[in-house]
């Protein structure tokens, strides 16, 4: 095996400024601050307004925001791998997209749908681009208008969702550090309870479809609640026995920010106390794949080199998992 590893080696996070409170979603469906607080943990999530922007300008902002603190330019990234949920349209892809806006010009890039887990999945799939030799910059973006797929009048969806954006720059790295371990896995079976019904091949746009609003998020909520409580926990679990790790081991659980009580539980069964867990849902809600590059941007001051570290995620399709890694730098 390869000893090069792949190591996240900087990170940076973007949201819109417009703030959706609880207070508001008060006035536009029938729901209070108190259920969402207590059911989820959200009190306020980002809002992308403005016409004709989308995922891939957040995507820039975050990628432009990270060359600049790294001090590269855009033409030494040979690799973006964007994930989203929310691409500005069907093809081409957000990455090309973001390629062009940032003049990543030697960059070949592609976007990866994995709904929750993408970002997961998507440094999985950089490391590996990695470890083989082959790239050696590779930006890993998850970007979402989760707004431009919520339907606002729907009180079970309308309230978890955000919109953002978060990037990770992965480079070769022999001194240990980086990707360690990675666990991913998928169930189509689980596609019925959170999907969007319309837009795809099987179900083009049509008068009809958009009256019957199936263009929008469509959750059945308990059951994908039941499977990511089940799913997150037992593939963090799985992760930290065969890397012979115990809760005393771990500095930090950066989980996707879908719902706390979700998260309380993976914790939990991880051994890892509240004072080690990334938490921001209660300011940014569900930014589908932002949550994990959002969480690793506004606690990097406090990452030091060596830090165990376990990504985990659950999503649609369905689709989770759980990545190993030692962080490789100080922030400092
Ligand atoms: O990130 C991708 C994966 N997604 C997730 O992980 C999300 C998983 N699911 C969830 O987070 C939760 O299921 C929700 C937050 C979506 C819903 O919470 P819940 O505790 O599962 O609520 P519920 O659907 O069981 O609804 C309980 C009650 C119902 O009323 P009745 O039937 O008991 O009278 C709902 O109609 O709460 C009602 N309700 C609301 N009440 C006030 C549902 N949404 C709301 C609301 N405000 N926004």
């Amino acid at each position: 095996m390869s000893d090069i590893k792949a190591a996240i080696t900087g990170i940076h996070g973007w949201v819109p400024d417009y703030v959706l409170t609880n207070q508001e979603l008060e006035t536009m469906v029938d729901t209070n601050d108190e259920w969402i607080t207590t059911r989820t943990g959200i009190k306020e999530r980002r809002i992308l307004k403005g016409e004709g922007l989308g995922s891939s300008d957040m995507g820039a902002e975050a990628a432009r925001g990270l060359l600049k603190k790294k001090g590269l330019s855009a033409e030494d990234i040979d690799l973006i791998i964007c994930a989203t949920a929310t691409p500005d349209m069907i093809f081409p892809s957000t990455a090309c997209v973001i390629a062009d806006k940032i003049g990543a010009k030697n960059a070949f890039g592609f976007d990866l749908m994995a709904a929750c887990s993408g970002f997961l999945f998507s440094v999985a799939t950089a490391a590996k681009y990695i470890e083989s030799g082959s790239h050696k910059c590779v930006l890993v973006i998850g970007a979402d208008k989760m707004s431009s797929i919520v339907d606002y009048e729907d009180r079970q969806t309308c309230i978890i969702f955000g919109d953002g954006a978060g990037a990770a720059l992965l480079e070769p790295t022999k001194n240990g550090m980086g990707v360690q371990d990675s666990i991913l896995k998928s169930n189509g079976e689980g596609r019925h309870y959170l999907h969007m019904k319309a837009g795809g091949s099987v179900k083009p746009a049509s008068h009809k479809t958009v009256d019957s609003k199936e263009h929008f998020i469509h959750q059945e909520g308990q059951t994908v609640f039941k499977f990511a409580v089940k799913g997150m926990a037992d593939v963090s679990a799985e992760i930290m026995e065969r890397n012979k790790l115990t809760g005393d081991d771990i500095a930090w659980l950066v989980p996707h920010q879908a719902n706390k009580r979700i998260i309380d539980a993976t914790a939990n069964r991880m051994g890892v106390g509240k004072d080690k867990v990334m938490l921001n849902i209660q300011r940014y809600g569900n930014t589908t794949n932002a949550t994990i590059p959002l969480c690793l941007w506004e606690w990097e001051n406090q990452l030091n080199k060596g830090d165990n570290i376990i990504l985990a995620a659950f999503g649609g399709g369905f689709t989770w998992g759980s990545i190993y890694l030692k962080w490789a730098y100080d922030s400092k």
